[in-house]
C-alpha cells in the first residue's frame, strides 16, 4: 500500500471521548480530515456541538451524545448510541480527563478530590475500554488510543504537585501495556498518546508564569498548540500503526528526553 494511503480513514467511524475541547476537539478534526466519521462524547454540550460542526464542514457524519464518562452506565449507553447510529466502531479516543483542582501536596490532599480526578482519568478510561471493546472484539478489528500524559510517566512534581492527575496517569500508561497483551491477538492495537503541555482548558494556559514555567520546563522552548496532536493521533488510528500496541507515544517537545 502506498504510504500516504495507510492515513486514509474513509468509511471509517471514530468516537471520541473529552471531544468538546482541546485535545479531545483535535482528535475527532484529525479523523473527520482523514475521512472517518465522527461520535462525540462530552458533558459539555454547547462544545461537543462546535465541534460537530467541525466534522460535518469535512463532509462526515458527527454524532454528539452528553456523556460523563466516569459514569459506567452512561458510557454504555453513549456506546450503543454511537454503534446505533453508525453501525460501527474502528478508533476509539479515550481521552477526557480531568486535572487536580489546586497544587496539593498528598498530606494536605482530600478524598473526594482524589476520587473525583480517579474517577474520570481511571475508571473512565476503564468504562470507555470496556464497552467499546465489546463492540470491536467479534469485529477483530480496532483502533484504541487512550491520552496518558508526560505526567504518567514520571511525577510532577519538579513543576508542580498532582498526586490523583499522576496516579490515573500512570496507571493508564500500564493499563495501555495490559490492554496491547490482551487483544494484540485480536486485531485490536491499543496505544497511548502523552502529551506534554499543550494549550487548552486543561491548564492555567493564560496565567504569564505559569507559562513561563512550563515553557523553561520543555526543552524546545514553548508548549504546543493543540493541533500539533493531530499528526500523531492519525499516526495511531491509522493503519500506518498497525504493527504497534501497548505502547506510549511521547509528545512533549523533549520533557522526557531530559
Ligand atoms: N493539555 C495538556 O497539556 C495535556 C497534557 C497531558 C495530557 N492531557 C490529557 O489530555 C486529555 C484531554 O485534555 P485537554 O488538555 O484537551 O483538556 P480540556 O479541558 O480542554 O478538554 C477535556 C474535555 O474533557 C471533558 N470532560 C471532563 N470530564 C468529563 C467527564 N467526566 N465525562 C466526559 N467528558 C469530560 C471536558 O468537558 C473537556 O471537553 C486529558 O485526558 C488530559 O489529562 C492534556
Amino acid at each position: 500500500m502506498d504510504v500516504l494511503e495507510q492515513f486514509a480513514l474513509d468509511g471509517k467511524v471514530a468516537l471520541v471521548t473529552g471531544a468538546a475541547s482541546g485535545l479531545g476537539a483535535q482528535y475527532a478534526a484529525a479523523m473527520a480530515e482523514a475521512g472517518a466519521d465522527v461520535a462525540c462524547l462530552d458533558v459539555d454540550e454547547a462544545g461537543m456541538r462546535e465541534t460537530a460542526n467541525v466534522v460535518e464542514a469535512q463532509g462526515r457524519r458527527a454524532l454528539t451524545v452528553r456523556c460523563d464518562v466516569s459514569d459506567e452506565q452512561q458510557v454504555a449507553d453513549a456506546v450503543a448510541a454511537a454503534v446505533d447510529r453508525f453501525g460501527r466502531l474502528d478508533i476509539v479516543f479515550n481521552n477526557a480527563g480531568v486535572a487536580d483542582a489546586e497544587p496539593l501536596l498528598v498530606h494536605e490532599y482530600d478524598t473526594p478530590e482524589w476520587r473525583r480526578v480517579l474517577g474520570v482519568n481511571l475508571d473512565g478510561v476503564f468504562f470507555v475500554a470496556r464497552e467499546t471493546l465489546k463492540v470491536m472484539v467479534p469485529r477483530r478489528s480496532g483502533k484504541q488510543i487512550i491520552t496518558a500524559s508526560m505526567w504518567g510517566l514520571t511525577g510532577s512534581s519538579s513543576l508542580f504537585p498532582a498526586p490523583a492527575y499522576v496516579a490515573a496517569k500512570g496507571a493508564v500508561v500500564n493499563l495501555t501495556r495490559e490492554l496491547g497483551l490482551e487483544y494484540a491477538r485480536h486485531g485490536i492495537q491499543v496505544n497511548a498518546i502523552c502529551p506534554g503541555f499543550f494549550r487548552t482548558r486543561l491548564g492555567d494556559f493564560h496565567d504569564e508564569q505559569v507559562l513561563a514555567a512550563m515553557s523553561d520546563f520543555t526543552p524546545m522552548g514553548r508548549i504546543a498548540e493543540a493541533e500539533e496532536i493531530k499528526g500523531p493521533a492519525l499516526f495511531l488510528a491509522s493503519a500506518a500503526s498497525d504493527f504497534m500496541t501497548g505502547q506510549t507515544l511521547v509528545v512533549d517537545g523533549g520533557c522526557m528526553a531530559k
